[in-house]
């Protein structure tokens, strides 16, 4: 355990006394009663007996799927895409300093380890504490399997240095040279309330219940440290990334996620996804970059396009999801072929002909974005659209993908509303937290 962490421990019980939710400002749960660094290994923590007696039975769960917390990436990349999605993005708290990042990090590393086992946010929980204290953790879990609950955090550009160029947590010389805002893109029409942030927490699971209930529990932690500026929910996948999985389908009703990068191959990840041991910065290897883009698909309008025309700017068709070319869903397309008028049978325009690998110099990425409906707009249209999530080696793989989606036929049904960009550090390793290279 870190002095800083020990000192959070001592500074603890003052800030105690003013936070509304009885958490402390540093130092949290086992960490400031000595727990350390081996308490972040799920076996010293959760794995004792009393962990076990409060946490949610993992046997409940029957068929729910428990994804390993540490490990060499971090997971919710290419683990087999969950139902539900709570994303949420976080700033720093102003006057925070290099300690409270560290074991902010620490705290939420130690968190989700255990939440996404299916047990509560610490050993005493939602009901093993004293009844004179609010709870650990807030309860809406309880009896819940981990759901296959995943916790992916990720660093934006201004938790390294602010706009202003202010390195509040001395990691200015260690930002990876590409982490920036990302450019501006025809057509956006970003909202900064839903925008950017410092760090980002994306929790994906089978059951929404247990996705919410891991965001608010890592927001509250976050408690005197960082605060949350934006979140998303998300219902429905619009992507795959095992060929056992069905496709699923966009709000747009077409299959999403056809030609994505799976899990199970290995030479597209190193190439495309993660962060190589030669990159730059090395304390990124074996991480990703995710960007997210909070797209409003106007689907009303949308509605009233007929299928042909529907089918022409996606560049597959809607039952099977085969290219225009031909063939299967699996198929590989052919943008030489011709339909029986003699004009490319894939428009030059439609979106999967301007996103291909081939018509971008080989550039693919991993995207694992989920459909949203959130309520309707005043003029009593759904506020509905696909909040885009992809993993990539190098933000340079979405810019140049974006830029080429400028003539996308598609566009005419889109606006891009939100957007976001992080550094996603690799695993943790047991007994150690999520970031932990950053500041080695
Ligand atoms: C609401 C917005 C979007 C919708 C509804 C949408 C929908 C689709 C659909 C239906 C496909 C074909 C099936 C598949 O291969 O997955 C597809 C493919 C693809 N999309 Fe999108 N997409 C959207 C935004 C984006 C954005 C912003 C990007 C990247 C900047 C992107 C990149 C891709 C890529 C790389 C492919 C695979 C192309 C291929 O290799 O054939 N999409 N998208």
């Amino acid at each position: 355990m870190s002095a800083d962490v020990e000192a959070g421990a001592d500074g603890g019980a003052a800030e105690r006394s003013g936070s509304p939710s009885g958490l402390s400002r540093r130092g949290l749960f086992g960490l400031a009663a000595g727990v350390g660094a081996a308490g972040l290994a799920l076996g010293a923590g959760a794995g004792s007996a009393a962990g076990v007696a409060v946490g949610r039975a993992r046997e409940q769960g029957g068929a729910s799927p428990v994804h390993d917390f540490f490990g060499a990436h971090q997971a919710g990349i290419t683990t087999p895409v969950q139902d539900h999605l709570h994303f949420a993005s976080f700033d720093m708290m102003a006057r925070t300093d290099r300690a409270d990042l560290v074991s902010l990090l620490q705290d939420w590393s130690y968190a989700a380890a255990r939440m996404t086992q299916g047990l509560d946010v610490s050993a005493t929980g939602a009901i093993g504490g004293s009844p004179e204290a609010p709870p650990d953790d807030t309860g809406e879990a309880l009896g819940l399997p981990a759901s296959g609950l995943t916790i992916t955090f990720g660093f934006g550009p201004t938790l390294f240095e602010t706009a202003e160029g202010d390195d509040r947590y001395g990691l200015a010389a260690r930002r990876p040279a590409l982490l920036e805002r990302l450019p501006a893109f025809l057509g956006d029409d970003l909202d900064p309330a839903r925008s950017h942030g410092d760090l980002c927490i994306q929790a994906c699971a089978d059951d929404p219940q247990v996705a919410v209930h891991a965001v608010r529990n890592l927001s509250r932690i976050a408690f005197g440290r960082a605060r949350l500026r934006w979140s998303q929910l998300g219902f429905g996948k619009t992507s795959r990334t095992t060929s056992a999985q069905a496709t699923p389908r966009n709000l747009f009703g077409f299959k999403d996620g056809t030609a994505n990068i799976l899990a199970d191959d290995h030479e597209a990840l190193a190439e495309h996804v993660w962060v190589g041991e030669g990159d730059e910065p090395a304390w990124l290897a074996g991480g990703s970059y995710l960007v997210a883009r909070r797209i409003a698909m106007l689907i009303e309008t949308w509605d009233r396009v007929r299928l042909s025309e529907q089918q022409r700017i996606i560049g597959r068709d809607k039952g099977e999801g085969a290219p225009l070319s031909g063939g299967r869903e699996g198929s590989a397309p052919d943008f030489a072929a011709a339909d029986a008028t003699g004009a490319p049978a894939i428009d030059a325009a439609s979106h999967v002909r301007l996103a291909h690998p081939e018509t971008n110099g080989g550039i693919r990425i991993l995207r694992r974005g989920y459909n949203f409906v959130d309520g309707n707009t005043e003029l009593g249209r759904l506020d509905a659209g696909l909040f885009f999530l992809s993993y990539q080696r190098s933000p340079a793989q979405f810019v140049a993908l974006q830029r080429s989606l400028s003539t996308d036929l598609m566009n005419e049904y889109l606006r891009h509303v939100g957007s976001g960009i992080w550094a996603i550090p690799r695993g943790a390793a047991p007994g150690s937290y999520v970031g932990a290279e950053l500041f080695a």
